[in-house]
């Protein structure tokens, strides 16, 4: 679960900063993605980095989700099928979770739903919400000028934000990098710090782009 979620999460910040070429305009943006194709050419062949990167991805993908159901299923036999999720001696309120590992699960699920709705829309150009067009920067502007466009990737960026805030902590601790109050304070910081960062530097360019500050 760990390792898989710190991959995706590497991906998510490499693409949370390569989306904000959006604001150095349509040249600078459709050059961007066509390098992301050509990358490594001509010792590789086309699309070739890009096709390992997908797959590396998928593969993650599909280890995150198998793990999840597994430690589901050893937590609820943990619990004797009974008792409440996160119950503890240890914490004064009875229980030790927080709003973030509480939405975990429905998180999940509704991450998944928007990849699969974003590919449609960004990747495959099949969904074109304000527009189909060849050029990635126009299908990126286009979309966000509707609002609920907008809203659906503001609800999907705050499920991805509550993921990545419980994810990095719960990953690096399984990891062994929780192993005193004080790296566990540490740890929370950076986990919200690093959270923060990619959910606002993700719906910035969007936001702008309904505003019409950007696109326009
Ligand atoms: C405001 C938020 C986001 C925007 C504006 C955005 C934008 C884009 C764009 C423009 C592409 C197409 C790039 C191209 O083909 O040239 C893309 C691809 C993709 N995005 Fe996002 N993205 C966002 C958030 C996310 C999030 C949160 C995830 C994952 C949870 C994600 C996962 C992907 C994946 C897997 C691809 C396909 C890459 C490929 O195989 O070519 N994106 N995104």
């Amino acid at each position: 679960m760990a390792v898989s979620g710190l991959i995706m999460y590497g991906y998510l910040i490499l693409h949370m900063a390569g989306n904000l070429w959006v604001f150095a305009g349509q040249q600078a943006f459709d050059t961007y993605a066509h390098h992301l194709r050509v990358l490594g050419e001509p010792m590789l062949p086309h699309n070739s980095v890009l096709w390992v990167a997908r797959l590396v991805l998928l593969a993650g993908l599909i280890a995150h989700v198998w793990s999840a159901v597994l430690l589901s299923k050893r937590s609820h036999h943990a619990r004797g099928g009974a008792g409440k999720r996160y119950e503890s001696g240890q914490h004064k309120r009875g229980v030790q979770r927080s709003y973030a590992s509480f939405t975990l699960r429905w998180g999940g699920a509704v991450i998944a739903l928007f990849v699969i709705y974003h590919l449609l829309h960004l990747t495959f150009n099949v969904v074109a919400p304000g527009g189909a067009s060849d050029s990635p920067y126009q299908r990126y502007v286009n979309g966000f000028g509707i609002w609920w466009v907008l809203l659906s990737y503001v609800i999907a960026l705050i499920a991805v934000g509550f993921h990545l805030r419980h994810g990095l902590w719960s990953g690096l601790t399984t990891l062994g990098a929780n192993f005193s109050p004080a790296t566990r304070r540490g740890l929370n910081l950076v986990a919200i710090g690093v959270a923060l960062v990619i959910t606002v530097g993700f719906l910035t360019p969007p936001v702008l782009i309904f505003l019409g500050v950007v696109g326009a």
